[in-house]
């Protein structure tokens, strides 16, 4: 179960942290590099699965359940065009031109690790290429607004102001969470609101940001399988997301490369 309050971590736990960050950007970046026609999300979630274990780290999202959902069988999710997130890899193959989220949580020595991308597969539309960029722009100016001092709507304000400028549907039903040792702490990290309110940024906090937008409505709907969530007009969405932490130097992104 999350827990309630807000948990700040010390140098040497963020220390923890920044491998497991390490190792899903690893991962993320062989996935990346496996996009294509015809790859289905069960395949791509193979490769995630031997990549993870290679390098002695857990899945995070296997297994994980909570309010009485089926546990989650995969080490990925894969969620294609009008799929928003939490899409379950299955026998589908990507077709050139779609837009496909992966979602990626690598647990190492008990410190979780949370990432997406979304990507095109091949060529995709000029309508579809803008969103994937406006929602990625959006995730860093929410990135630059993690600084202790600042507030929780500082950066909320920062990655909506994107999405309002481009007049996309913004999601308001799933937001940023905390990450610690467990996937999804407090706060709730929504992706609008206005700056200069909600909780203080401190020094140790680590957050996951996830801004989601879509071309039409913001409505969402879970599936049957209880997991996929999908734009309810059918409408093309993307998704992006880095674990962050808040030290003395302002935002360090623990899930890239560097
Ligand atoms: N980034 C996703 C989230 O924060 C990861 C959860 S996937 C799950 O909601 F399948 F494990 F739930
Ligand atoms: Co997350």
């Amino acid at each position: 179960m999350p827990v309630a309050t807000v948990v700040i971590k010390s140098k040497d736990e963020i220390a923890l942290m920044r491998e497991a960050g390490r190792l899903n950007a690893e991962v993320r970046a062989i996935l990346r590099e496996a996009i294509a026609p015809g790859l289905t999300g069960r395949e791509l979630d193979r490769i995630a699965k031997s990549e993870i274990k290679k390098r002695d780290a857990e899945p995070t999202f296997v297994g994980y359940g909570p309010g009485g959902r089926p546990p989650y069988p995969g080490a990925i999710c894969f969620s294609v065009n009008d799929e928003l997130v939490h899409g379950i890899p299955g026998d589908r193959p990507l077709h050139e031109g779609d837009i496909v989220s992966v979602d990626l949580g690598v647990t190492y020595r008990g410190w979780v690790s949370d990432a997406a991308f979304t990507s095109a597969v091949g060529k995709t539309t000029a309508e579809a290429e803008e969103l994937l960029r406006v929602t990625e722009a959006s995730l860093w100016a929410g990135i630059d607004q993690a600084r202790a001092g600042n507030y929780l709507g500082d950066i909320s304000a920062a990655i909506g102001a994107w999405g309002e400028r481009a007049d996309y549907g913004i999601i308001e039903e799933y937001g940023g969470h905390g990450v610690g040792r467990e996937m999804h702490e407090p706060p709730h990290i929504q992706n609008f609101g206005k700056p200069g309110v909600g909780y203080r940024l401190k020094v140790g906090m680590v957050l996951a940001l996830e801004p989601m937008f879509a071309l039409g409505n913001k409505t969402t709907e879970e599936m049957a399988d209880r997991w996929t969530v999908r734009m309810r007009d059918g409408s093309l969405s993307a998704h992006f997301e880095e674990t962050i932490a808040i030290t003395d130097d302002g935002p360090e992104v623990l899930t890239r490369i560097r």
